[in-house]
């Protein structure tokens, strides 16, 4: 396909060139968001005299046509143009002869392109919103199902103290709520419509680019034309944004991982989202967790690769900043998978109680209750826990759990203790009397699901 920019040039482009400098076979799946910028270019030239409004009705209706064919398949997109403007351009001035070299006037691919990349991603950062809202809701549906599931809280991975498995997940709901914050901070400044920046020193055309921002959904227009067209913040902070998603995921999948061994045996996935080996067959791995675990890495590559992009590059446009698509649309692609696999995971897989219950006795995750219940006889914290410390030695010796270790030595290491201590240490007391906001007792962790369902915008 012919390029756009033939004027100048004596000899055909070569082969190379083109195969290098195209950016077809990325920036094609912004074909709608590049037909959608330019009927509302056009609408607004027509509305402003620059081209005549009978000529814009036409190149709207063209692009319109453009769009269902290439949407229904009749129109494939020609992957040796340079780029989908090149693509698009090119079909309409092919169908609509003069009329359709018209469309660029008072616009370059340079304010082009950042637009499209700003409608696309706008799009996409709904998408992604929308399947983290999933992940919160079933995440607040596990909790609500599991409030009595006692599990042990870990510190440095040693068992710490008694928590529930409804309050350990919803660590997880907290952190989705900031993501899906992020993501609508970066949607938010992505939102402004850089058309009218021209190549880089706007345009001496009469341009209503308040008309063409409000036809395309924008909330106000860029400020400048050469940070108009060389801006790829939005890109970078979508970035960041994933790649923050990607943390949290990560971290989840590595408890799911450790979940599923055979040493923890807290979970068991469903058979539909876990795999087996060619050659143990004993095997039941939990693959997805390890890609979603593996995947953010690629993420946090995509956004290096933008900040390394961007960072050396004069003003204006170059076309380094080509490569952003290629980086920005892997992080959105992977985050979405990665989210579609994982949801349906978490939902389907079963937690077990039992292993959960018996990883908290005996280990002493009490311990601090059983320092506060000194606590509560008038003794000094710092005495309560050297007493508490010692009895737990005691009981490594013997053979013993606090649960277990009889009265009399309790009673020899501090006279203060009776027999409410077994009820002050028993897990479920613990956990209940941890009301305090944030807590895991029941109360605390229903109000933690009330606020994720309210930050889903779920019920
Ligand atoms: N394909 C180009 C990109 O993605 C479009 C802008 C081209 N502008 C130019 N001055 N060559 O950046």
């Amino acid at each position: 396909m012919a390029q756009l920019w033939k004027g100048r040039f004596k000899k055909e482009l070569a082969k190379e060139t083109n195969d290098f400098n195209s950016s077809i076979k990325f920036d094609s799946r912004m074909f709608e968001e590049d037909i959608r910028g330019s009927m509302a270019h056009a609408a607004m030239l027509g509305a402003q005299g620059i081209i005549d409004e009978g000529e814009s009705k036409k190149i709207i209706d063209g692009l319109a046509a453009i769009l269902d064919d290439i949407k229904s398949g009749t129109l494939p997109i020609d992957e040796s143009a340079e780029d989908i403007h090149t693509f698009i351009e090119g079909e309409l001035t092919a169908r609509l002869g003069d009329t359709g070299k018209r469309l660029h006037t008072a616009r370059s691919r340079n304010d082009q392109v950042a637009l499209d990349i700003r409608l696309t991603l706008r799009k996409e950062a709904i998408e992604i919103k929308d399947k983290i809202k999933e992940l919160i809701g079933v995440l607040c549906e596990k909790a609500e199902e599991n409030t009595n599931t006692i599990m042990p809280g870990y510190t440095h991975l040693q068992r710490a103290q008694p928590i529930t498995f409804a309050h350990h997940i919803m660590a997880y709901a907290a952190m989705l709520c900031r993501d899906l914050g992020r993501l609508e901070d970066a949607a938010r400044r992505m939102n402004v419509c850089p058309l009218g920046s021209g190549a880089l020193a706007g345009t001496t055309y009469p341009l209503d680019r308040e008309m063409t921002a409000r036809e395309l959904g924008f909330d106000s227009i860029t400020l400048n034309s050469l940070d108009g067209v060389s801006d790829r913040d939005f890109c970078i902070e979508l970035a960041a944004a994933l790649s923050i998603i990607m943390v949290h995921l990560s971290r989840f999948a590595e408890e799911i991982i450790m979940w599923c061994s055979w040493e923890f045996k807290f979970v068991e996935l469903d058979d539909a989202f876990s795999t087996g080996s060619s050659i143990m067959p004993q095997k039941k791995n939990p693959d997805i967790a390890e890609l979603v675990r593996g995947k953010s890495g690629r993420v946090f590559g995509d956004l290096t690769a933008l900040l390394t992009i961007m960072k050396g590059i004069a003003l204006a446009y170059n076309k380094d900043m080509q490569e952003d698509k290629e980086a920005v649309f892997d992080a959105v692609d992977t985050v979405k998978m990665c989210l579609t696999a994982f949801t349906p995971m978490i939902k389907t897989m079963s937690v077990l109680k039992d292993n959960m219950r018996r990883a908290a006795a005996g280990g002493f995750i009490n311990a601090t209750d059983c320092a506060d219940y000194l606590v509560g006889k008038g003794l000094p914290f710092r005495d309560a826990y050297k007493a508490t410390g010692e009895l737990v030695a005691l009981c490594i010796d013997m053979g013993l759990t606090l649960e277990t270790l009889p009265i009399e030595e309790y009673k020899r290491i501090c006279p203060a203790f009776d027999e409410e201590v077994y009820d002050a240490i028993s897990l479920e007391k613990c956990v209940a009397d941890r009301r305090v906001a944030g807590g895991p007792s029941k109360q605390s962790v229903y109000a933690q699901i009330a606020a994720a369902k309210k930050c889903a915008g779920i019920e």
